[in-house]
Formats: C-alpha cells, sequence, structure tokens
C-alpha cells in the first residue's frame, strides 16, 4: 500500500473530496473498529479522506468511532490532517458563511470515546493541549486563503458538546460567557486523538447558521446542509492547496510526548 502523510477529515455536507486520481475506497480495520476512507492522489500527492460521520453519514456525533478513525489514519502513515466542521456562531459578528481557523476548544462532550490511553497496557498520559491545534498546518491554511483572498476569522474557540440534540439558548449563553465563539459535536474528540496519536492537526469550521437563541428560528439540520454545500467546494480548494503548501519538515511539537508509567 503506498505511503500517505497527509488527509482530510470531512464531516456534514463535505463528503468527497472529488478531485483525486487513482482513487480507492478502503476500510482500514484497527484494534478500535473499522474506518471507510477515500484514497487517491492530488497533483501527485497521495492523499487519504475520510468521512467522519462514516459511509453515507450514518453515525450521529456521539456514535463516530473517533478513535478508529484515528488509528487508521496513522495506520496509513498519515501525520498531518486538514479536518472541517459545520458550527453554530455564538457571536452575532460571525455569520452564516464564515470561514474560521479554530485555535482553541472547551470539551463539553461526556459519551464520546476520546482517548486512547485508559491504562490498559500499563501507562498513563496526560498529554499538553496549550496549543491545541497544529500551529504549522494553521498557518498554512491562513496563507493559502490570504493569497486566494479568501475572507476567514484567524482564530476562534470551539465548543464542543456530544449532541445530537442541539443546544438550548441556555446553554448558548453559558458558552459565549465562557469565551466560545462556535459550537459543534464532533471537534474535541478528534482533536485530542490526533495529539494524543502525535499527528498535527488542524480545522477549518464553517459557520452555517446562529446557535440557538440568538437564531431568529428553530435550527434545522437543512440550513446546515444547505450552507455546506454552497462552501463545500470553496473548502475543497483550500484544503487542496493546502496540503500542496505543507512543508515536508514539522516544525511543531505535536509529535512530542510524554508517557508515565501507572503508578508513578
Ligand atoms: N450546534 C451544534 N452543532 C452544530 C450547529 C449548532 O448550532 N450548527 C452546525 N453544527
Amino acid at each position: 500500500m503506498m505511503k500517505i502523510e497527509k488527509a482530510i477529515i470531512g464531516g456534514t455536507g463535505f463528503y468527497d473530496p472529488l478531485l483525486l486520481e487513482e482513487r480507492q475506497e478502503l476500510t482500514v480495520e484497527t484494534k478500535y473498529g473499522s474506518a471507510y476512507l477515500l484514497t487517491g492522489r492530488y497533483k501527485g500527492i497521495p492523499v487519504a479522506f475520510l468521512a467522519r460521520h462514516g459511509k453515507g453519514h450514518h453515525l450521529p456525533p456521539h456514535r463516530i468511532n473517533h478513535r478508529a478513525n484515528m488509528a487508521a489514519l496513522k495506520e496509513l502513515g498519515v501525520t498531518r490532517i486538514l479536518a472541517t466542521t459545520a458550527v453554530g456562531s455564538l457571536r452575532k459578528e460571525l455569520t452564516a458563511g464564515t470561514i474560521v481557523i479554530i485555535d482553541q476548544f472547551i470539551d463539553f462532550t461526556k459519551g464520546q470515546n476520546h482517548t486512547f490511553y485508559n491504562g490498559e497496557d500499563g501507562k498513563v498520559v496526560h498529554t499538553d493541549f496549550t496549543e491545541p491545534y497544529c500551529p504549522q498546518l494553521r498557518k498554512c491554511l491562513a496563507t493559502v486563503m490570504e493569497k486566494k483572498e479568501i475572507p476567514f476569522v484567524n482564530g476562534g474557540t470551539y465548543i464542543t458538546t456530544d449532541g445530537p440534540r442541539y443546544e438550548t439558548p441556555a446553554e448558548i449563553k453559558a458558552f459565549s460567557l465562557l469565551g466560545g465563539d462556535v459550537v459543534g459535536m464532533t471537534n474535541a474528540p478528534e482533536a485530542i486523538l490526533a495529539r494524543e496519536a502525535g499527528l498535527c492537526y488542524a480545522n477549518l469550521s464553517l459557520v452555517t447558521n446562529f446557535a440557538a437563541g440568538i437564531s431568529p428560528h428553530p435550527l434545522t439540520h437543512q440550513e446546515v446542509v444547505e450552507m455546506m454545500n454552497e462552501k463545500a467546494d470553496l473548502i475543497r480548494e483550500i484544503f487542496l492547496e493546502t496540503l500542496l503548501a505543507i512543508p515536508a519538515e514539522r516544525d511543531c511539537l505535536c509529535g512530542v510526548k510524554e508517557e508515565y508509567e501507572l503508578g508513578q
């Protein structure tokens, strides 16, 4: 199998990287379960694409097997990941259609399987999250969008809930007071596992709606999908361009980790 160092993870409304040559569908078996992927080449570069909700979006957020997804990418040899997510906005100025390069998260999930370190192998690992997303990849994304004159917001805090329901207006008010900028149901577990696996990971979030209580109407999945569909080509273009622009050498600390024996 060809070694693939770069990957894209797509979410709601972003199910196919298109433009890949030598496309292949692949199911990778891992000790955490199986993951469904597409592989191919973009301008000669091997690329993996993973739809986090599975083939045909059959998994709700709280049932996504993030561990299998991340383990499968690692197994292929992936070290650099660009991920996209649809998000609700907690800020009036972040209107639908805004692209945000996330730089922090607050994790409110409780039901998602979000660590590789359960202590079964006698190891305890406390991973540093001072910089939750790869600074090198974030910079590459920003440079590509600046060059293409695509407007974006550089930095934002992503609140992750378990879903699958949307939030209450009271929750949104609380999240906003806590410093959240956008809200979604998938990012924290994915970012955590990428870092635990030593992989560089950056996220491009697309605001699809105002969050509950800020939006003048009840939220619908349809508005999320419609906005994502509208911007899918643009996000694809940004990601594929960025994959070409990523320097071969990593200048970040995403691959560095400390391990302790249990009981120490
Ligand atoms: N809340 C949670 N997840 C979302 C939203 C939202 O408003 N929009 C898109 N994903």
